[in-house]
């Protein structure tokens, strides 16, 4: 399952909109699950968006590259990536882990994507160092290899939120819907 971004997405992304934090909701204000779920999956747009744009400069290397895409997509990748995966570990995984029959899968599942958390965070560091490179026009790796990194991230990150999805927020989503009698 593959989770697209919507048509009015095909513009650029403008990061400084991005909903965080959390819209009209303090640091303290508990939320309920329905908005958690809300807010997991405008993140998971944001993420694919976020891929497709990735996906647009390793299309576009090695002559057609957009300096400015690339400088702007450096400056926020890894503050967005890790505040999204630290929502998804505040209040999903626990709201998930509360959820009835959802339990028993939570625990592994919730390994390997906490994993995954980690991996991302570390390597949308080395990327958006690359990303610099690409949009200072200094890169010294060759567009092979800058476009090995670029696709191993947004692959990455849509396989997991395919997996997050199809595994956790619509079996949660269906529960709260039909919750055991
Ligand atoms: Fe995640």
């Amino acid at each position: 399952m593959r989770v697209s971004a919507d048509s009015s997405t095909e513009k650029k992304i403008d990061l400084s909109k991005m909903p965080l934090p959390l819209p009209g909701s303090s640091e303290n204000a508990p939320l309920n699950a329905t908005e958690i779920i809300d807010q997991m999956d405008a993140f998971h747009r944001h993420k694919m968006m976020i891929c497709d744009e990735l996906e647009a400069i390793a299309d576009s290397l090695p002559f057609e590259i957009d300096p400015a895409q690339c400088m702007a997509l450096a400056r926020s990748l890894k503050a967005t990536v890790s505040s999204i995966q630290a929502f998804e570990e505040r209040y999903f995984f626990p709201l998930v882990a509360r959820a009835g029959k959802l339990k028993g899968v939570m625990k592994t599942v919730r390994d390997v994507l906490e994993q995954n958390h980690r991996e991302d965070e570390g390597f949308a560091e080395e990327l958006a160092e690359a990303l610099v490179d690409l949009g200072l026009c200094v890169s010294g790796r060759d567009a092979e290899t800058t476009g090995y990194m670029l696709r191993g991230f947004f692959e990455g990150m849509r396989r997991h939120v395919a997996l997050e999805r199809h595994l956790l927020l619509e079996p949660l989503r269906a529960h709260l819907s039909h919750p055991p009698q």
